[in-house]
């Protein structure tokens, strides 16, 4: 796909009706096909690093001060092993619905040699693990869409709550469905030449699965009360954000850190990591932990 038709494709999501839903038709990732696709993916230089780095980077200035943190669809713990990395003085828990991917987060953690990760397997519709009142903060990334209905993810968002202490911080992170088809595929395929051919599948039925905005703004007011507000990014939804009030990253040393882990980021992946900065920023969200 040519980057020429981005105009084509941000113009068609302004005066097309929205796309309907299509649920995930593997709702957990339990294939060692998918697991593998999805991880290698994930990991060193691959295609997600500019995205895991842009949410650890705001995970990690959101949980500043929180002793235990849930996050809930881990998978295969790429990106929480990273925010665990950043922040070895917080205990993290995993709660992934897949044992296979539990499995593969656990000897990713393991290789890593992080004392600060436990997993459980549960789902995040009822995580029985997890006791009423005991998370200083919830994040959750690119694990939603998987949920089979809105009454799904209406049930997580209760679970959310039920799970947080009071003034408990939240960061739910995922993709948004586009509203024409030709943007769908224009994303899902946009990396084709160097990802997985499996990874760009799972991509394009995500988001046919993803839920929308305004599925986001009802279940942030209806059970999450004020403290949460909903982001976008910029004119195209492809990222949603539930998350609670942030201030900007005072440790001069993660800071420091985080910019590191930025520039040693291979230049395509610098670069859309500041467009994902750019396009949250332009929809609001402020305090850009790498400005
Ligand atoms: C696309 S992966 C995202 C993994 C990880 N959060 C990341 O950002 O790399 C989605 C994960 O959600 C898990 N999942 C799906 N439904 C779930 C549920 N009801 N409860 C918990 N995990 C679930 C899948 O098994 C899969 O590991």
């Amino acid at each position: 796909m040519l980057l020429s038709m981005l105009p084509t494709v941000i113009r068609e999501n302004l005066v097309s009706r929205t796309l309907p839903r299509e649920p995930e038709p593997d709702l957990v990732m339990d294939t060692p096909e998918n697991v593998e696709a999805f991880a290698v993916a994930g990991r060193i230089d691959g295609v997600m690093s500019a995205n895991y780095l842009f949410h650890s980077a705001r995970i990690t200035q959101l949980i500043q001060g929180c002793e235990q943190v849930v996050d809930l669809g881990c998978g295969p713990a790429t990106q929480l092993a990273q925010i665990a990395g950043l922040n070895p003085g917080i205990q993290f828990t995993g709660v992934d619905l897949s044992e296979v991917m539990l499995e593969d987060g656990r000897r990713h953690v393991r290789e890593l040699g992080l004392s600060n990760v436990d997993f459980a397997h549960d789902s995040m519709t009822r995580i029985s693990s997890v006791e009423d009142a005991s998370a200083d903060a919830v994040i959750s990334t690119l694990a939603l869409h998987h949920l089979p209905s809105f009454e799904d993810l209406r049930q997580t968002f209760r679970e959310v709550r039920r799970i947080l202490k009071p003034d408990g911080r939240l960061y739910l992170v995922d993709l948004g469905r586009l509203k024409s088809l030709k943007s769908v595929l224009y994303f899902a395929y946009m990396n084709r030449a160097h990802q997985p051919h499996l990874f760009s599948l799972d991509y394009e039925r995500s988001l046919r699965a993803a839920f929308v905005r305004e599925d986001f703004e009802r279940l942030a007011s209806e059970e999450l009360g004020s403290g949460a507000r909903v982001y976008q990014t910029f004119r195209l939804s492809v990222l949603l954000l539930v998350t609670t009030a942030d201030r900007p990253l005072e440790d001069a040393a993660l800071r420091d850190k985080l910019q590191g882990m930025r520039n040693d980021l291979p230049t395509k992946y610098r670069k859309q990591l500041d467009d994902i900065r750019l396009f949250f920023r332009l929809g609001g969200l402020k305090n850009d932990p790498f400005a």
